[in-house]
């Protein structure tokens, strides 16, 4: 690969803008001046945000900047489950709804902020029962009941570290995280409901924890699903925990106090146990549930879709939301149970005004066609967000349209596991959006694009983005190895002394932010190094095509060459033929010039996928250049490579 010059051409242009409507913007949270007031004074902006919490002793010092390691709000202690829920009920709110719980076969629970100061302080009795206590880690591998986020704010109340592990992760999975960070607790529960039916889950978390530092297994009754059981290790949630005292002191712990480790696998290689504290995340996740999200105590009904086992379940589910004293909705199950149009049905059910997911997803909704989410009333909708991967302009629009009814604003906020809380947003109200940007850092962060010598790209050009200053959720490192976490985020720039996200992106005409994919997946296609998401953003934009996905697979004339699959939409799904691919092609090429133009098109079922709905375009790329496909281990479905690779075989080249 080109190592000099432009980092990634610019080939996309978008012309549309949605500036806020005078509505909005006049009952919004944030206001234009905010990003003046933070660059102004950085430290003093976070100190204000910081306020948003009680603390039970005041930090001395904002900011303590070592790099790369920072402390923030140094000296000041706070427990972050307090923050999260007794301060609620103290201030008058305990009759709130924290959670409205929706179960995946049509039961459902109601969870006010004093219920939840119930639980949580009987959870935390219980563990303080089994020996839990400050700095322990506590694994939790939990579908999406309200248990999992009792779970969690259980340890944060008496300064144990949580490190959840997905549901759908294998028991070596399990186990590998376990053994990292030597769990001494786990919280489980007897099997999860999967589209419709009880799968196991303790079978397979014992298989985990045999031979582990864990001491005991606590289970949480779900499926009513028989569970081998080991006496004195194992014990039932409802036995120890339901029969713990409700009543529990919390008691302050120091804002850099650990507050949880979560794993992040990337593609490959072993997972990073990504460590995060507790007076900085929680005031940045605050602020950004806040301001990016417009979310207003007692009046907004709050939606994350995601789960708890990943990053945004944690940030935006429980730690964000709670601490700002959210009506939540959580749901357990897929989005196609027991019917397509089950997430619309939740919305109208519970009034939902701010629903946040992914691109991935969207992209699904739209495969299965406008006529479902039409058929239920969205008009609570005020404000729609999507987080995960690039959104194509054309989803987008589609969300905008078929969602939010073209009044909604839509929040593209880009952040990471490291980063904590989202960095990359529009403030809805204040900032104009555009179709697929994530506009500009929020006030407060800053971001800059750079070229491979650390030098800031003008507008128009790509290059890569990096942090240039520290944020109060930044990740403190990775659990136990403080080599690569240097090395993985910090020695790329080590002169500048910039975090290196590992995203591409770029400035366009006014300087708005477009992110476009992970730098290892970039393509040079004659000394032209293009970005996947531009040319899968100009195939989505067809009208026939749903989902696509990118790679450049080696090529004797150019380098690289594009190859691209492609899912078709629902009504086009089966129109595959060489004239459709062709319209395909010549489609890239209008949208995006020649240079971008695909050498080969495959129409596929599915895309391969992380669990948290990544695509997987290294294996693709060996499908393309007709490797055998690597490890699948992180793929959500490892079938879907076997039937792509035996397509590939008919797939049609010209
Ligand atoms: O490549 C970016 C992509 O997801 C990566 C972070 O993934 P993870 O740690 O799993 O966290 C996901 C939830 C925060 C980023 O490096 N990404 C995330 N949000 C966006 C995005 N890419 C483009 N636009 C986004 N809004």
């Amino acid at each position: 690969m080109a190592e000099s010059g432009a980092t990634l051409s610019n080939l996309s242009t978008e012309s549309r803008v949605f500036p806020p409507s005078e509505e909005f913007a006049a009952q919004a949270n944030a206001t234009a001046e905010l990003y003046d007031r933070a660059d102004a004074d950085r430290e003093a902006f976070w100190a204000e945000q910081a306020d948003r919490l009680s603390w039970s002793k005041k930090w001395d010092k904002v900011l303590e900047w070592d790099a790369p390691f920072a402390k923030w709000f140094v000296g000041g202690q706070l427990n972050v489950a307090y923050n999260c829920v007794d301060r609620h009920v103290e201030a008058g709110n305990g009759d709130r709804v924290a959670l409205n719980w929706e179960g995946e076969p049509g039961d459902s629970r109601t969870i006010t902020y004093a219920d939840l100061q119930r639980e949580v302080s009987k959870a935390a009795n219980a563990l303080t029962g089994l020996g839990v206590g400050k700095g322990d880690r506590v694994a939790i591998q939990l579908p999406m009941i309200p248990e999992a986020a009792i779970a969690m704010l259980a340890c944060a109340r008496i300064g144990a570290m949580h490190s959840v592990v997905f549901g759908g992760f294998s028991p070596g999975a399990l186990k590998a995280r376990i053994e990292d960070a030597e769990c001494k607790l786990l919280i489980t529960s007897d099997g999860q409901y999967r589209r419709g039916k009880p799968a196991p889950m303790k079978e397979n978390t014992d298989e985990a924890v045999a031979g582990t530092t864990i001491e005991h297994v606590l289970v949480v009754k779900r499926t009513e699903t028989d569970v081998p059981w080991t006496e004195g290790r194992d014990l039932w949630w409802h036995d120890t925990v339901e029969t713990a005292s409700d009543q529990h002191t919390p008691e302050g712990f120091d804002s850099e106090h650990p507050l949880f480790i979560l794993y992040t696998s990337g593609t490959t290689g072993k997972p990073k146990g990504i460590l995060h504290t507790s007076g900085g995340y929680l005031t940045q996740s605050a602020y950004t549930h806040h301001v990016a999200f417009d979310h207003k105590p007692g009046e907004s009904v709050y939606w994350c879709t995601a789960d708890i086992g990943w990053v945004t379940g944690h940030t935006y589910i429980v730690y964000g939301p709670l601490a700002n004293g959210a009506t939540s909705v959580m749901y357990e199950g897929t989005p196609n149970t027991p019917h397509e149009g089950r997430h619309w049905e939740i919305v109208q059910k519970y009034g939902v005004s701010i629903y946040y997911t992914a691109p991935t997803l969207i992209r699904t909704f739209m495969k299965w066609g406008d006529d479902i989410p039409a058929k239920f009333d969205l008009s609570s909708l005020k404000v729609l967000g999507t987080v995960g991967e690039p959104i194509n302009p054309e989803a987008w629009m589609w969300y905008r349209k078929n969602i939010g009814g073209d009044r909604c604003p839509i929040v593209d906020t880009w952040w990471q596991t490291e980063t904590g809380s989202t960095m990359i947003a529009p403030l809805p109200g204040v900032t104009p959006t555009k179709p697929g940007s994530a506009m500009r850092p929020l006030p407060g962060i800053s971001a800059t694009i750079v070229d491979e010598s650390g030098t800031p790209v003008g507008n128009g050009e790509g290059g890569y983005l990096v942090l240039d200053k520290p944020w109060p959720s930044m990740l403190r490192g990775i659990w136990g190895d403080e080599e690569r976490y240097r090395e993985t985020y910090w020695s790329k720039f080590a002169e500048q002394g910039y975090y290196f996200a590992g995203d591409g992106a770029k400035y366009d005409e006014d300087g708005a932010i477009w992110l476009l994919g992970r730098v290892d997946d970039v393509m040079n296609v004659s000394g032209h190094r293009i970005s996947t998401t531009e040319v899968e953003s100009a195939l989505v934009s067809h009208p026939t095509v749903a989902e696509a996905a990118v790679v450049g697979a080696s090529d004797e004339m150019t380098g690289q060459g594009i190859v691209a699959f492609v899912i078709l939409r629902g009504s086009a799904a089966k129109d595959g033929g060489d004239d459709a691919i062709k319209a395909l092609r010549d489609h890239v090429s209008k949208e995006i010039g020649p240079i971008a133009k695909p050498r080969q098109i495959m129409v596929v079922e599915e895309l391969p996928k992380t669990r948290s709905g990544k695509i997987m375009r290294r294996l693709l790329r060996d499908v393309a250049e007709n490797r055998a496909v690597g490890d699948v281990s992180t793929l959500a479905d490892s079938s879907v490579m076997e039937m792509i690779s035996s397509g590939m075989q008919e797939g049609k080249e010209d």
